[in-house]
């Protein structure tokens, strides 16, 4: 594996030039999700790059099938959370489903709301051409912008499926062309989600900006993963994209099955644990 230097030990700051920087040298940016204090700490101190208040807090936190029932003011609650916690790591929050697709003054409003009641540093938006207008106002407006294209999960009920986006040419022509309209709009970096890998490498190299990756294959400029997804907290999605690196809901269980026996055999609290 070739080496191109590890930012944990330069940056004591990850900005959007920073990402840039990373991307010139090659250097590969980790992004995780998260969506509360504690956790956000933990990854801030672990040294990630990048943290994302993703809208896939619907299913994760809040249990809904999809990401389309978030609101904003629910948005705002996460990223704020995790905004007290990160020192390090750059912050980016989705605007969720309904808050932009209006027009781009209601894209306006509801990115300046993030950014004033979070503190977050840059706002994600779904989509290509089509919110390329929302786009542009919320950058005049001085707010860093990330591009998500591919799978675009608020767009779930037009798919109609979670499979892999852009294998047709048509779709992989207009991925390319999208890409190019949101650089050049300003966006300072992209996430490509569930794409060909050999697409994924093809916009990485034609766009300028970094790439992050969701399913999108190793030539990408960086990966993101679903925090809960990767450390096994949720087991039933398990897409081919998906390295799981603990199994966290088994050991959850373990421990509160003990905690369970331990209290109905009194043997919680001991002496020790007690005043
Ligand atoms: O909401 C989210 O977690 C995301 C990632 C899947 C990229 O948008």
């Amino acid at each position: 594996m070739q080496n191109k230097g590890d930012s944990r030990q330069y940056y004591t700051k990850i900005t959007t030039h920073v990402l840039q920087e990373m991307k010139l040298k090659g250097e590969k940016i980790a992004m995780l999700t998260a969506y509360d204090y504690s956790m956000a700490k933990i990854l801030d101190g672990a040294g990630i790059d990048m943290v994302l208040v993703g809208d896939s807090a619907s299913n994760v936190m809040a249990g809904h099938t999809t990401t389309l029932p978030i609101t904003l003011d629910e948005m705002i609650y996460h990223a704020s959370s995790v905004m007290r916690a990160v020192k390090r790591a750059l912050v980016v929050v989705d605007l969720p489903f309904g808050t932009y697709q209006g027009n781009s003054i209601e894209a306006l409003h509801s990115a300046i709301r993030i950014m004033k009641e979070s503190g977050a540093n840059a706002i994600k938006i779904e989509g290509g051409e089509e919110v390329i207008g929302s786009v542009k106002r919320i950058l005049s407006a001085g707010i860093p912008v990330m591009g998500h294209l591919g799978l675009t999960p608020q767009s779930i009920h037009k798919f109609g499926t979670y499979v892999v986006r852009a294998t047709e040419n048509a779709e992989a022509e207009k991925l390319v062309k999208d890409a190019r309209l949101l650089e050049q709009a300003g966006c300072f970096g992209l996430v490509l989600e569930k794409i060909p890998a050999k697409l994924g490498t093809q916009v990485t190299k034609e766009i300028k900006i970094p790439t992050i990756g969701i399913g999108a294959g190793n030539g990408v400029d960086g990966q993101v993963l679903v925090l809960h997804d990767m450390l096994g907290i949720t087991m039933k999605f398990s897409p081919r994209f998906l390295r799981r690196y603990h199994n966290l809901s088994e050991e959850i269980k373990g421990s509160v099955n003990t905690y369970i026996d331990d209290v109905k055999s009194s043997d919680f609290p001991n002496e020790r644990e007690q005043y």
